[in-house]
């Protein structure tokens, strides 16, 4: 009996908690497992959410009219585990996804659990699935919490109920080239965010909007797309899962957060890795043109981690770096301290997990 995964929406199996002893720890990729529980509160008219509980991993029951099915009232976030080699397990930064969970609500015009609650329930989670979480340096437990809208709507309006939930999957790397560079390509006309909208928030339809240029991008051979904003059409914004970085010299500049751009929590925490490295960081608008100049791209995310670039093709003309072959020297010592900080390899000078 093989591994079965569940990567895309036309599988319907999962590999079942009793074959975690099957279970291929070298060769995981980012695709759901089944794992033995999940964690699931409620919230009423009260806008309090309900004591948690554990349920064994499986469907839930939802409403057709529910807020979150008919009119996409619905958050998630993505953090992860990690095993230590004397088997303790680090989480990393977990109050983080707790506050961006809570400044999506609020733009989303639902209720939050409080950090103090999202990160019990997180906890409790992780350690119900412990058996799940991959063993020192073959990955890590992905934890994904999710707010929706459970309650029945049919006007739009915000939905009257509201369920948090935590579920969790044994992980490895997430884009198919592992920790080889990726290599991507400028989308001018499709765009994934616009000024005032949601783009700075973990809302599922800022997914759902950027499927049909990926699709596209990936039967072409690319492994995702970069955005540029929807105003000017020349400033970089994110790839459909991740940040952007791009290294000149001894300065790395990342698009600002300016409400178009999810603030990820990879990316803060490279941010202060650089500084504290003595690179000059900067926030900014940054020019697709400046990718013409770059010595080094990479990418951010709790998914991704730090993955480097290696080409990066714009109106039909390809930009390679480090010559498509290896990592770049800057994108692999970043993506060294940050991972040995998460695995608890390093010294937690920052407080981080
Ligand atoms: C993450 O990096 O955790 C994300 O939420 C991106 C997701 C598309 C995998």
């Amino acid at each position: 009996r093989g591994m079965r995964r569940c990567e895309a929406s036309l599988a319907s199996d999962y590999t079942k908690a009793s074959e975690v002893a099957d279970l291929d720890w070298e060769n995981l990729g980012f695709g759901i497992v089944q794992t033995d529980s999940m964690y699931i509160a409620k919230c009423g008219q009260d806008g309090k959410f309900s004591d948690g509980e554990l349920v064994p991993f499986g469907p839930i029951a939802l409403n057709p009219s529910s807020g979150v099915l008919n009119y996409g009232q619905g958050l998630f976030e993505g953090l992860k585990a990690y095993r230590k080699t004397d088997d303790s397990i680090l989480l990393f930064r977990p109050e983080e996804n707790a506050l961006r969970m809570r400044t999506g609500a609020e733009r989303m015009c639902m209720p939050a659990p409080t950090v103090e609650q999202f990160v019990d329930a997180v906890k409790q989670t992780v350690l119900a699935n412990k058996r799940w979480v991959p063993p020192t340096g073959k990955g890590s437990l992905y934890i994904r919490p999710l707010l929706m809208g459970s309650g029945a709507v049919l006007g739009l309006a915000p939905a009257p109920e509201y369920t948090f939930i935590i579920f969790v999957s044994p992980v490895g790397n997430y884009f198919k080239e592992g920790l080889a560079p990726i290599n991507l390509i400028v989308e001018d006309r499709f765009h994934r965010a616009t000024p005032g909208g949601t783009g700075s928030v973990k809302t599922i339809g800022n997914y759902a909007s950027v499927l049909m240029a990926q699709k596209i991008a990936k039967e072409k051979g690319y492994s995702d797309v970069l955005y540029l904003d929807a105003v000017h059409k020349k400033y970089l914004e994110e790839v459909s899962s991740c940040n952007i970085f791009v290294v000149k010299g001894n300065v790395i500049s990342t698009p600002a957060v300016r409400g178009t751009i999810l603030p990820g929590i990879t990316r803060k925490s490279i941010i202060d890795v650089a500084l504290s490295k003595d690179f000059q960081v900067e926030e900014r608008l940054v020019s697709v043109d400046e990718l013409l100049e770059a010595d080094e791209v990479f990418c951010t995310g709790t998914a991704v981690v730090v993955s480097p670039v290696g080409s990066i093709t714009y109106q039909g003309k390809r930009i390679e770096y480090a010559g498509n072959r290896g990592v770049g020297v800057v994108s692999r010592q970043l993506y060294t301290s940050l991972t040995s900080l998460q695995m608890g390899q390093a010294e937690d000078w920052l407080g981080w997990t």
